[in-house]
């Protein structure tokens, strides 16, 4: 990475997310959806660094051109947003992105950017907000931009932005993993993705309030991670959005069968709105055994496959604001 001004610039890991599980519960009075979501990070990230800008614009360059770099892009939005609350329109940056989450694959890759230049520039240019305050900024870019910021295992209520920490089991016996696989040449409009399921579902949405918080009690009490530590049987992982991708993307119908085809694993879904797919697995080199053994059939299809752990926890929320 060139730098600009011969200086060592602040550099902030931005990883990708998977869903274990995505359930829409209704509509709001904001058009948005009513989620109860389990997000967890994993280890596939991309990498942004930081260095201030003297003529006080924001330069955004990136190691991939298959990236919008404009005003579009949560990262600009992100300094604009800075810029705003702080009152400081004279802040400038130059920003890299090295670019490793797919693009358009249901990861929360350009969410994560955002989340990472939150609190980038929040230490870059002295501003002292705090978690709280990084947080309120994160829900105002995108409905998964908080949990992005947060990172680990969360419930994800709401529109996706209210945010409740999972008790993380990381032992020898239990060390989750995954094989992500994704044809690089199918992306979902994430938009598309919920206004299908709305088509389709709509008149069985539920409506009252109280019919929402007994579907997030049922989650808390029924999720994935805490059957996984208690070795009870494990619910399937649940994705609504799954029903109408996978009838309109063959290559998502396909990976879906390539996936299950490898028996052992704990549970296959799509992330997000997709089009990336995962099998999770109780350890890494499990999934990477069946990385290995679908490696000619993936290639001879055309998916791209990562294998990667979970993230229990990060800490980088705690490291770029300031204390409350
Ligand atoms: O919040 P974000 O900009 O990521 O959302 C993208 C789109 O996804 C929204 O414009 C909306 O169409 C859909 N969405 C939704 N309900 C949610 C989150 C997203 O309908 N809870």
């Amino acid at each position: 990475m060139d730098s600009a001004s011969g200086q060592t610039p602040l550099i902030v890991s931005a990883p990708a997310k998977i869903n274990l599980h995505l359930e829409i519960l209704g509509i709001r009075s904001d058009s948005f959806h009513e989620l109860a979501m389990i997000m967890q990070s994993v280890d596939v990230a991309d990498t942004l660094f930081f260095e201030n800008n003297s003529n006080g614009t924001i330069l955004l360059k990136c190691n991939t051109s298959q990236l919008i770099t404009d005003e579009n892009n949560l990262i600009i939005q992100a300094a604009d947003l800075l810029k705003f609350e702080s009152g400081l329109c004279n802040l400038g940056a130059v920003i890299h992105l090295e670019k490793r989450i797919p693009i358009g694959a249901g990861l929360a890759g350009g969410s994560s950017n955002g989340a990472a230049a939150l609190m980038g520039l929040n230490k870059l240019w002295n501003l002292g907000y705090t978690s709280t305050q990084l947080l309120n900024f994160a829900a105002k870019l995108g409905s998964d931009v908080p949990f992005t910021m947060k990172g680990g295992a969360q419930f994800c209520f709401g529109r996706g932005e209210i945010l409740e920490p999972i008790k993380c089991i990381h032992s020898d016996e239990a060390n989750l993993a995954i094989l992500l696989i994704k044809s690089p040449k199918t992306s979902i409009s994430t938009p598309w993705a919920f206004q299908q399921y709305k088509k389709i579902w709509e008149s069985q949405y539920l409506k009252e309030e109280i019919d929402f918080s007994i579907r997030r009690q049922i989650l808390r009490e029924n999720n994935l991670i805490a059957s996984i530590s208690r070795n009870d049987s494990l619910p399937s992982i649940k994705n609504d959005l799954q029903k109408v991708v996978e009838e309109r993307e063959e290559s998502v119908r396909k990976g879906l069968y390539l996936l299950r085809s490898r028996g052992e694993n704990l549970g296959i879904a799509m992330s997000g709105s997709g089009p990336s797919l995962f099998a999770l697995f109780r350890t890494l080199d499990l999934a990477q055994v069946a990385q290995f053994k679908l490696a000619e059939i993936l290639k001879g299809q055309d998916y791209e496959s990562w294998c990667s752990s979970l993230l229990p926890y990060l800490t980088h929320l705690d490291e770029y604001s300031h204390n409350e």
